[in-house]
Order: C-alpha cells, then sequence, then structure tokens
C-alpha cells in the first residue's frame, strides 16, 4: 500500500471528467487499497479518484464514527434523489481548511459496482448520501467550492495559490 498524493484546489486536473472503469483486475484493487490508505491517512470521510490523479469512476467512502465500514462505489449512477434538501458544512481534501454550507438532496438512491464488478444498489441518507453526492460531483470534475458565491470562491482560490506557494517555499 501507498499514500497518493491528493490535488489541490484550483489544480485545473480535478476538473476532468471521469472515465467509466473497465478492468476489474489486480491494478484496481491496488489503487483501492491505496485510495483507503490515503483517505483514513488524512481524516477524510470520502475520496474520489479525481483527487489522486486517477481519472476513472471510483470513490472510497467510511462515514462511520469507528472507521472500519469501508464502502468502494464504482461506475455510479442516482437512480432517484429526494426532493427533500438538506444543508451541510461541507469540506474536502483538496480543499484543506475550507468548510462551508452546500445543499444537497437528502436521500439518493445509487446504482454502482463493487470491486468485483458487480451491481449494488444502495439507499443513502443525510451524511453518506451528501458524502456520495460530493465524491460523484469529483468524478464529474466539480468541486464543492463552485457551489458558492463568485466572491467566497475567489477568495479561497486565492488563499490556496498563497498556501501552496508557502508549502512549496518551506
Ligand atoms: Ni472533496
Amino acid at each position: 500500500m501507498a499514500l497518493l498524493p491528493i490535488l489541490c484546489y484550483p489544480d485545473p486536473k480535478l476538473h476532468t471528467v471521469a472515465k467509466p472503469v473497465t478492468r476489474f483486475d489486480e491494478a484496481l484493487k491496488t489503487k483501492i487499497a491505496d485510495m483507503f490508505e490515503t483517505m483514513y491517512e488524512a481524516k477524510g470521510i470520502g475520496l474520489a479518484a479525481t483527487q489522486v490523479d486517477f481519472h476513472e469512476r471510483l470513490i472510497v467512502l467510511d462515514v462511520s464514527e469507528t472507521k472500519d465500514q469501508p464502502l468502494v462505489v464504482i461506475n455510479p449512477t442516482i437512480v432517484s434523489a429526494s426532493s427533500q434538501h438538506i444543508v451541510g458544512e461541507e469540506g474536502c481534501l483538496s480543499v484543506p481548511g475550507i468548510y462551508d454550507e452546500v445543499e444537497r438532496a437528502q436521500t439518493v438512491e445509487i446504482a454502482y459496482l463493487d470491486e468485483q464488478g458487480q451491481s449494488k444498489r444502495l439507499v443513502a441518507h443525510d451524511l453518506l448520501s451528501i458524502c456520495i453526492q460530493h465524491e460523484m460531483d469529483h468524478l464529474m470534475g466539480r468541486v464543492f467550492v463552485e457551489y458558492l458565491s463568485p466572491l467566497k470562491r475567489n477568495r479561497i482560490k486565492t488563499k490556496m495559490i498563497k498556501a501552496q506557494r508557502e508549502a512549496a517555499r518551506s
């Protein structure tokens, strides 16, 4: 297993649209294991392949308190979304230190494949629903700050660029 570098906003590679996973092989298993290790190490609850510069429709998640409920979601599609919405405070491993409110469907049902390529369905509520929608956005090249006002987004962009410059110098 290995820790993978996480792309940081506003890296243009975060806007890449991921392609479906087609090969369920050892390389995919390794990628999944590395993504879990990277996510847990960074204290995240979800990580999309896009964030580690791998542009296939693959997400790893674990929203449990105990960090023992890993979930692998491959080639997800939303089957249905509730008209009921919730507003949650979101953060992102690609936008470290920034948290803001985003409105999402409270419940989504998704169809996806597991790591063996088996078809699955899942009805997700609340935090898991938010997390799935957030990670599915990454696969479409979308970062949560794009839901914020242009003013806020530009402020975040400036802050991120400055932080990355400082990190590069040190
Ligand atoms: Ni994110």
